[in-house]
């Protein structure tokens, strides 16, 4: 019985040696220590043993079990530790790898300019006012000095939704919805920036959708010299300390005088050149003093107040001052477009 529990002893260990996964081990356990295993096979044969050959076998059987348990307890700890190990390589992650770049945007250059210019104003005590996209008539045109079937309103060709509501043509509005807001109070210093829109054919310099910005001054004694001064001002911040500004009559219902007002060109300096078409000035925007009628439906005394106003478009000035030759680039999400503007 010795023999054969030595024998059994040889052979467990060497095919516990061998194993080569958990499952193998498991089956090899089993059938050697499990219930119905091998060595419990031999131990039940103990019973025939006589009293002086028991304890010895006993011992045997006993050193034979803790063999091979020793050696199922060491693989088992092998495996684990083997699997833990190829996790872990598995999981490896190289932290001195360069890390993946998140794709970073940029502030859109018409954006730009209207900050750059909201500044520049606020800078001289302005106050930023806004007002919807979807107008009354009377807001775009009627509080405007623009009655019903006023010639002037072919000046700018509407977008009706009914017959009373449109898109806004101008930024103009906000003007009239200012001054009733203010019920009256004075000074009124606003900039509105903000969407318009024209039933026009889209082409390099035309967009039925584009942005304007308006300013609105009101208060006792304003006159067109504090126009000319305050745009003077903002064109030099603008565009260089160098720039000059000519005004020119012009016509516009809701101000009077009106004119159109004209930068140096700050690219050849007032010399002529293309992008001046050689004339040595670029046409920005329109102005004017506060009509008496405009004021009077804002809720101004015309004999008390009076105002000025100009509006600006944002797309012009930003092609003017990046030199894009087209204004369907602002609208077209062409990424290498904008990416040109992310560190402007
Ligand atoms: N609203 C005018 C336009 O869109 C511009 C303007 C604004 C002119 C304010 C004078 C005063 O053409």
């Amino acid at each position: 019985m010795k023999e054969k529990l030595e024998a059994l002893k040889i052979e467990a260990l060497a095919k516990l040696q061998d194993v080569s996964n958990p499952q193998e081990l498991n089956d090899l356990r089993v059938k050697y220590l499990g219930k119905k295993g091998e060595l419990t096979e031999v131990l039940r044969g103990m019973g025939g043993l006589s009293a002086e050959e028991r304890p010895i076998i006993g011992q045997v059987a006993n050193l034979v079990r803790s063999a091979i348990e020793e050696i199922v307890e060491a693989k088992q700890e092998a495996f684990v530790q083997q699997e833990t190990l190829n996790r872990l390589q598995a999981e490896k992650v190289d932290v001195t790898l360069p890390g993946r770049r998140l794709a970073q945007g940029g502030i859109h250059p018409l954006s730009r300019v209207v900050q750059e210019i909201e500044d520049i104003f606020i800078g001289m005590g302005y106050r930023v006012a806004e007002g919807p996209e979807v107008e009354t008539d009377y807001y775009n045109f009627e509080a405007l000095n623009l009655p019903k079937n006023h010639p002037a309103r072919d000046m700018q060709d509407s977008f009706y939704l009914t017959d009373d509501l449109l898109m806004r043509t101008q930024t103009s509005p906000v003007q009239v919805r200012t001054m009733q807001a203010m019920k009256g109070e004075a000074p009124v210093k606003i900039i509105c920036p903000g969407k318009v829109f024209r039933r026009d054919d889209d082409d390099a310099t035309h967009s039925f959708q584009f942005h304007q910005i308006e300013g609105l001054v009101i208060g006792r004694d304003i006159r067109m010299s504090d126009l000319k001064g305050t745009l003077q001002q903002f064109v030099q911040e603008m565009f260089g300390a160098n720039t000059d500004i000519r005004l020119r009559p012009s016509f516009f219902p809701f101000t009077e005088p009106s004119v159109e007002v004209d930068v140096s060109c700050f690219k050849c300096g007032g010399n002529g050149c293309r992008l001046c078409k050689q004339t040595g000035w670029l046409e920005i925007l329109g102005a004017g003093m506060v009509h008496p009628n405009v004021l009077e439906m804002g809720g101004y005394d015309p004999a008390e107040y009076s105002g000025f106003a100009f509006g600006m478009g944002v797309e012009r000035i930003a092609m003017l001052k990046y030199g894009i030759d087209d204004i369907r680039h602002f609208y077209s999400n062409d990424m290498s477009f904008v990416k040109q503007f992310r560190g402007v």
